[in-house]
Parts: structure tokens; sequence; C-alpha cells
């Protein structure tokens, strides 16, 4: 008898989300015998609020945006030395995966278990992924991994309105639909469960002599690039990262100046998403026609691996 394939999902959620979604993908895995799957939480050893309150909301940025990471409560009893493929599943926080996903992926277990090993990413999150698939992309890269596909589901409310959807969602716990007319936070139950396809994907090429490759969830729509959000990430993340600094060198989270520096950003923060966003979207449409060759290369390096 061949030997059974071993899985092992990593994984977090504050609401639940992420895990439904990583739900949804392991299940066509789960019921295939020959299929092994582990499952290894990113506890952070003292939890992250959900819901939120602003203040600390806000004074998460500078530790997701410098991957300082935090420490970790991790039940490694029931893992095997190696596996076959390695499922991620990771949000985003502040343009970055999350403070304990990156506390993970900077750990000797992530070496131990990455190396030389085929990596599937899925993302769920709000709408702003690309920055940070770009920063796990370099620690596969540092890890050793083989990132040979990655899928994102983002909230069914369109960019407008999931700007207040989300942040009313993990400030409140209540998903809403809200008053005037703003809709249910969050990924929408037929994304999540049309991400069963992607599982069946995996199981089918673990279970045939086709290579274990980039080519496993090419060709199913896995991303979704829009490219109106690239500029805006950019320049997001640059501003994040300066910010960040400063706030870092008031000291941890909880350091008083802290406070009052997270409510004049959060002025900042709203002032440039409700400006830079629209801006950047139209000098973006003005210039298309002249950027059209360098707006493909840009989709293309971003959907990698799995293409749209
Ligand atoms: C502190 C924080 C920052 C976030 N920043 C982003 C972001 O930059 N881009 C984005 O698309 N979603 C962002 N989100 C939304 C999350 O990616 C995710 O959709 C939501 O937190 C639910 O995830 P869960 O599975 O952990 O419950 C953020 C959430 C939190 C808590």
């Amino acid at each position: 008898m061949e030997p059974k394939k071993r899985l092992l999902v990593l994984h977090y959620s504050q609401t639940g989300q992420l895990d439904r979604v990583l739900e949804s993908v392991v299940s066509a895995l789960q019921e295939d015998p020959a299929v092994e799957v582990d499952f290894l939480e990113l506890r952070p050893a003292n939890p992250y609020p959900y819901p939120w309150p602003v203040i600390r909301f806000i004074n998460a940025f500078p530790e997701s945006v410098h991957e300082t990471g935090c420490e970790l409560a991790l039940d490694t009893s029931a893992l095997k030395d190696s596996y076959d493929l390695v499922i991620l599943g990771y949000q985003v926080w502040y343009l970055a995966p999350s403070i304990p996903v990156s506390a993970f992926l900077r750990g000797e277990l992530a070496e131990k278990l990455l190396k030389d090993t085929p990596v599937v990413t899925v993302i769920a999150c709000r709408n702003m992924w690309l920055q940070a698939h770009e920063k796990v992309r370099k620690h596969m890269t540092r890890l050793g991994a083989r990132l040979i596909g990655n899928m994102a589901l983002v909230d069914e409310g369109g960019s407008a309105a999931s700007f207040l959807s989300t942040p009313l969602w993990l400030l409140t716990g209540n998903r809403g639909p809200y008053r005037f007319g703003i809709p249910r936070a969050g990924v929408s139950d037929k994304d999540i469960a049309g991400a069963r396809r992607f599982g069946e994907a995996l199981r089918q090429r673990l279970n045939s002599e086709q290579p274990l490759d980039e080519t496993v969830w090419q060709g199913m729509g896995a991303v979704e690039i829009r490219d109106k959000l690239i500029p805006s990430e950019k320049i997001a993340s640059r501003s994040f990262y300066i910010w960040g600094k400063l706030f870092l060198a008031c000291g941890g989270p909880d350091a008083p100046l802290r406070k009052p520096l997270a409510v004049i950003y959060l002025i900042f923060l709203i002032t440039m998403i409700l400006t830079l966003v629209p801006i950047s979207a139209l000098l973006k449409k003005l210039f298309s026609p002249l950027l059209r060759r360098r707006i493909a290369q840009q989709r293309q390096h971003f959907a990698w691996p799995s293409g749209e």
C-alpha cells in the first residue's frame, strides 16, 4: 500500500473567517483516506483582542509592518518531521501578514517544516493583500520553501463599502449589515464554499503522477488583481514603514507615548486613505494608456504563482 500523503495546515483566525476558508479548502483532502491532515494553530501566547479597542487596533500597525513578531504558544506534539504539502493560511494586517503569522515565519520551526517543501498560501482579507503576498514570497525564498500556489478571497462589499464595514466589524464584533446601506463585512459564504475546488485540485495532484508544482491552481481564478490598488498599497506601505519606526522608538504597544501618537496617526491615516486611494486611482486611469505594459507586468508579478 502507498504511504499516506502528509498535509499540514497552518492557521490562525480571530473571527473564525480564515478558519472557515481553510476548512472549505481542506474538506476535499480530509475526505481522502490517502491523505493525512495535521493542523497547527499559530496561537499567540497573549491573544490579540477581538473586538479591538480602537487605539489598540491602530497600535498594532508598527509591529505588523515591521514584522517584529510576538510570542507564540504552539502545540507541536502531534507534528511530523516533514510534510508533502503545507497550506499556510494568513490574513493581512496593515499590508503585511498578521503578527502571529509573521512571528511563525521568522521562527526556527518554519524553517524545519517548510524547507524544500511545496507550500500553498490561502489569504482572506478586506482586499489589500498584494504587499503582504510580496513579503510572504520573500519569507518563502529565505526559508527554502517552494511556493507553488496562492489564492486570495476578499470582502464581498467592494473597496468603498468595506473601508467602513471591515473596521466596524473588527471594532464592534458585529458583522452587519449596518445602517445607512453599509453591507455585511467579510468574505461571502459563496466564495468560502467555492474555495473547496482548490482543495480538490490539490487532492488530485497528490494522488497522481503529475508533479505538485506552480500549475496546480493555474487557470482557476485563484486571485483577482485590482491594479488600481497597486500604487496605493505601495505608497501606504512605505508610509506605514516610516511612521512605524517612530512608534517603535516610543516603546511597545502599551507604552504611554503610543496612545496620543495613535490618535494623531488615526487622523492622518483616514485622511490619507480618503485622498490617496482615489487620487492614485485617478492618476492611474489618466496615465494608463502610457503605463499599459508596466501594469500588465505588475499584474503578472502579483498574480504569481497561480494567476488570475
Ligand atoms: C489589525 C488589523 C489590520 C488589518 N489590515 C488589513 C489590511 O491592511 N488589508 C486588508 O485587506 N485587510 C486588513 N485587515 C482585515 C483582515 O485581513 C481580515 O480580513 C479580518 O481581520 C478577519 O480575519 P480573521 O480570519 O482573523 O478573523 C486587518 C485586520 C486587522 C485586525
